[in-house]
């Protein structure tokens, strides 16, 4: 697994102050784009999704789409997008979590989730875990139950890991990397 983790780790790149000032943004491109390392991380949370007994991948837009969707395929899962809200045509759920600065919605089609789905969470990053909280909320909005969260990174200094401990209610948060 270190192996894995130093080819991930190899593959994001550091960009300082971007989006704006003081910020170290990860750039997941150049392991996007190298196929090695792409089917590597898609082979290991497929891993995650067979362990936690999933029946559904959720991703989250943008980047937990990028990832998600070939994690399902490999574990032989369907995929459910969770949006930015107003991308979805069909009846939805909605919900609204705090930014640091605002605040933002997403939504999934009530429709794709039911009673008898577990489903694994996918996301790139995990920060400060509103995105994920949310998410975990829609879930169980839907009456389907949460197997699991399964990200590339964690940013352990942003406190995310204890802020969806409540809410994943003893669900596993696997994180392939933390930083
Ligand atoms: C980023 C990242 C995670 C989220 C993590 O998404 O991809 O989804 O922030 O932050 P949090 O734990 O503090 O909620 P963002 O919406 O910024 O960009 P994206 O559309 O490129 O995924
Ligand atoms: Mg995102």
């Amino acid at each position: 697994m270190t192996e894995i983790r130093d080819l991930l780790l190899s593959r994001i790149r550091d960009v300082a102050d971007y989006p704006q000032p003081g910020v170290m943004f990860k750039d997941i491109t150049p392991l996007l784009a190298d196929p090695a390392a792409f089917t590597a991380l898609t082979d290991a949370l497929a891993g995650i999704a067979g362990q936690t007994g999933a029946t559904k991948v959720i991703g989250l837009e943008a980047r937990g789409f990028i990832l998600g969707a070939p994690v399902a395929v490999r574990a032989g899962l369907g995929f459910v997008p969770v949006r930015k809200a107003g991308k979805l045509p069909g009846a939805t759920l909605s919900q609204a979590y705090e930014l640091e600065y605002g605040s933002a919605e997403i939504e999934v089609h009530a429709e794709d989730l039911g009673g008898d789905d577990r489903v694994l969470i996918v996301d790139d990053v995990l920060a400060t875990g509103g995105t994920a909280e949310a998410s975990v909320q829609l879930v169980r909005r839907a009456g389907a139950e949460v197997a699991g969260l399964a990200v590339l990174m964690e940013l352990g200094f942003l406190g995310g890991r204890e802020r969806l401990e409540p809410a994943l209610a003893g669900a596993p948060l696997e994180a392939l990397l933390r930083l």
